[in-house]
Formats: C-alpha cells, structure tokens, sequence
C-alpha cells in the first residue's frame, strides 16, 4: 500500500495537469483507495473566473467516477508551491465533507517539502450535512 510520501508525490506529479493561465498556481491532488488505486485531481480554470475548479475536488470526482465510494477512500494529499503547506478552500472542504470519510487521512503539503497531517473534522468542524436536512 502506497505511504504518505508517496500519494504526496503523486500529488506533485498531478500539477503538471493544471490549466491555470490566470492565477499561475497550480494544485496537484491525489486519491488513495483501500484497493491501492490513486486518482488524481489538478486544478482547471476559465476565463470566467468562479468557474474555476479545485484539484481536490477533481481528485475526489475521479475517484468517485472510477466507482469508488466514500469507505473506499483512504488518504488525500494536496499540493501546490505555496510558502505554507496547502490548505483547501471552504468550498473543497464542504466536498470532503461529503465524499471523504471522517478517520480519512488528508495530507497537505508544498513544493518545499513541508508536510501537514490533518482530517476533515479539524477542517471543518460543525460542518452541515445529509443530517442537517
Ligand atoms: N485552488 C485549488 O485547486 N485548491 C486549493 O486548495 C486552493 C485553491 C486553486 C483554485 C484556483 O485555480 C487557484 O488555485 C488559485 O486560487
């Protein structure tokens, strides 16, 4: 099974796949599922700026387009060439919420090689959910 350091560098790999012409930040996500399967994810953008999509939420929408279900996710790492390590935005965290399990791991990570381990419940705590409605 596949560690942390290497779905990071997978993640890192994954950048190369960015269409980011206007923000020039490319962000690398990938997936690892319980049957050692990675899907990965990158960020693409559009000249009509909130159009513009994550590369966790790719990831996550890869996975789930391979037939993968939340208990089949194991571990997501993200990635881009930030000062600190990568943190996902509100909008990504609310898409974890829903579609990566809470014991999931969630490595977030830059090009200098700073690492942090983390989960959806430190992330976003009190989040709404299926339960809420
Ligand atoms: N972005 C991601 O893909 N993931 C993050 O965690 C932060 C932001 C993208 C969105 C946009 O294409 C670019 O990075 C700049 O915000």
């Amino acid at each position: 099974m596949m560690n942390k350091e290497e779905l990071i560098a997978k993640a890192r790999e994954a950048r190369s796949l960015s269409y980011s012409p206007y923000s020039h930040f490319a962000v690398g996500a990938a997936v690892l599922c319980r049957d050692g399967e990675v899907y990965v994810g990158a960020n693409v953008e559009n000249a009509s700026y909130p159009l513009c999509m994550c590369g966790e939420r790719n990831a996550l929408y890869n996975a789930m387009m391979h037939g993968k279900k939340k208990e089949d996710l194991l571990a997501l790492a993200i990635v881009a060439d930030s000062d600190r390590v990568c943190s996902p935005c509100g909008a990504c965290r609310q898409v974890i919420s829903e579609l990566f399990p809470t014991e999931g791991k969630i490595y977030l990570a830059n090009l200098k090689g700073d690492t942090q381990e983390t989960n959806i419940a430190e992330l976003l705590p009190f989040a709404f959910s299926e339960e809420d409605l």
